[in-house]
């Protein structure tokens, strides 16, 4: 089932965005520094999830993609990414990587594929995310997004 979920504007201070990075262990530490949007999502009016977005010129960092704990498996995941995929497009993004320790499968199914951290653009490198906040262990991937 393809979800149109309603999508809200979320400060990097927003309780509950903080509360389920913590409890899916995603960082926190950077949520209030300038550069990030974070988007709040919501299923008839119950929210189920929360991602975010750096944009850099014509790349951009998908971090703190999360489904509430009890709303997994039912599709949301994937909304949101789509959803975020879309606000990328408009933010003049035509790539989008992400880091991720335990959900690379998830990001594959829909199109992203792992990419050498050598092949990746500089200002991807030097985001807190990917210089500090993710171990090195964590996966590279990317995904083209259509203009
Ligand atoms: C990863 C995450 C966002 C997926 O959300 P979700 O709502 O459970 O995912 P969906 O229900 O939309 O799943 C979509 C598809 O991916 C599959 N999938 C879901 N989680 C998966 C996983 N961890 N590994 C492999 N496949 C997965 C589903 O089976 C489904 O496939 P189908 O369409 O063939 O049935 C969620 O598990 C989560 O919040 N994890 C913790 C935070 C995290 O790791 N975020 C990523 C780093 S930013």
């Amino acid at each position: 089932m393809s979800y149109d979920l309603d999508e809200q504007s979320a400060s990097g201070h927003d309780q509950d965005l903080q509360t389920a990075l913590l409890a899916a262990g995603l960082p926190i530490d950077d949520l209030t520094q300038s550069g990030r949007t974070f988007f709040r999502f919501a299923d008839h009016g119950e929210v189920v999830g929360f991602g975010g977005l750096e944009t850099y010129g014509d790349c951009a960092l998908l971090r703190s993609v999360v489904v509430l704990t009890d709303q997994r498996r039912h599709g949301y995941g994937e909304a949101i990414t789509r959803q975020m995929l879309d606000q990328a497009s408009r933010g003049g993004a035509r790539t989008v990587y992400l880091l991720t320790e335990s959900s690379a499968a998830f990001f594959e199914h829909l199109g992203f594929a792992s990419v050498d951290r050598a092949d990746a653009p500089a200002a991807i490198l030097q985001t807190r995310q990917a210089s500090s906040l993710c171990p090195a262990s964590a996966a590279l991937l990317a995904k083209t997004i259509q203009g």
